[in-house]
């Protein structure tokens, strides 16, 4: 198959590439597109032969369920059996945005593919103009899990799609850049109090500012059947292995000292104000203090450290609170739990 890339962010000959895309998708096909996210995969979710077609290209394993992508609040009513007042005020707060709400779904509307049997449906209204007007000129819902190879970091820009799936998909909507970054928070609103199942865009303070105390559980115990199924499977990993260590400059370049000393090449990944010339390469994300401009890199960089040449990758901690909570959930599956410590 062959992947063509429509770029919609300069309003080139814009009509015809939705016109195409949307004809795919009706007939089945994927259509990768910029959410403000990540990109996403997208299938038209009502239909099951298109919605399994997005497992194949990913090799993702059929038990995760994927995220359904509205275009108006009003939808909700079509997917969901009942609408809690929570998950209202908490569509009138944040959509179009970075969160997902989880509800008990309304049977024979979505493909079973999608939603693997769970009995509910994870529903969100992106914030970025192309995923928009997609949604709008197809009429329907897509979904659309991330556009990555199942197990690689997730697609923050057009080359990253094309990276993964060219020959596996047929068209790719660029749209430039996304800006948030790291993937939405997913909340189940079956569950009361709700309960946050993926930390995101939208940070647990500003949700319970909203509605009030909810359940954070980002971590699923071996025993325990998976609350979203996606948690338990290892992801965002680049090629060399990573290892989190502290922010705090001695430590690392004693980090660097002890890998070159067993002929190790180094990368770091970290913020600005720890830039050292001790690494191999160093990939600046921002300030320290405002993990939202490590959000917005932190996939472009762990791609990058793939381009290098670099045995190991340091990735230096984030401040435990707002978005660095979503950023070190991402670090800590791309290390899987390793910390660098002497
Ligand atoms: O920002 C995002 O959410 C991106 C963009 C493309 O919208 N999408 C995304 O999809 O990250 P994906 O498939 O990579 O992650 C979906 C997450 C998984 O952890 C999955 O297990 C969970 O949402 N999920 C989806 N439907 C669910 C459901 N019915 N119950 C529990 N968890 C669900
Ligand atoms: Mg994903």
């Amino acid at each position: 198959m062959n992947t063509q890339t429509l770029k919609v962010d300069k309003g080139v000959d814009n009509h015809h590439s939705y016109q195409q895309t949307v004809d795919c998708l009706r007939n089945g096909g994927l259509v990768a597109f910029p959410t403000e996210t990540v990109y996403g995969l997208g299938a038209l979710a009502t239909d099951p032969n298109a919605t399994k077609r997005i497992f194949e290209a990913k090799g993702r394993p059929s038990d995760n369920p994927l995220i359904v992508h509205i275009g108006t609040k009003e939808e909700v009513n079509t997917y969901a059996a009942e609408i809690p007042e929570s998950a209202l005020l908490l569509m009138e707060a944040f959509w179009p945005g970075p969160l997902t709400l989880i509800f008990n779904e309304k049977p024979g509307v979505i493909a079973e593919s999608v939603t693997v049997g769970l009995g509910t449906v994870g529903l969100r209204m992106p914030d970025h103009p192309v995923a928009l007007k997609l949604l709008r000129l197809l009429g329907g819902p897509l979904a659309a899990p991330s556009a990555n190879r199942s197990g690689k970091p997730s697609p923050t820009r057009a080359s990253h799609v094309a990276r993964d799936l060219d020959g596996r998909i047929p068209f790719i909507l660029d749209g430039g850049a996304t800006g948030v970054g790291v993937e939405s928070t997913v909340i189940d609103m079956t569950s009361n109090p709700p309960a946050i199942l993926r930390p995101g865009g939208i940070t647990v303070d500003m949700i319970e500012a909203v509605i009030g105390p909810v359940r954070s559980e980002t971590r699923v115990e071996e025993s325990d059947a998976p609350r979203a199924p996606g948690m338990k499977y290892m992801h965002y990993s680049p090629d060399a292995p990573v290892w989190l260590i502290e922010p705090d400059r001695t430590q690392i370049e004693q980090a660097v000292k002890v890998l070159k000393d067993e002929g190790k090449k180094v990368a770091v990944i970290g913020p600005d104000e720890l830039k050292t010339d001790k690494s191999s390469w160093y990939f600046a994300t921002g300030a320290y203090a405002d993990p939202s401009q490590l959000a917005s890199n932190l996939y472009d960089v762990l791609r990058k450290c793939d381009e290098t040449e670099a045995d190991v990758i340091l990735a230096v901690e984030a401040p435990p609170e707002g978005m660095g909570i979503a950023v070190m959930n991402r670090l800590k599956k791309a290390a899987d739990g390793k910390r660098f410590s002497m």
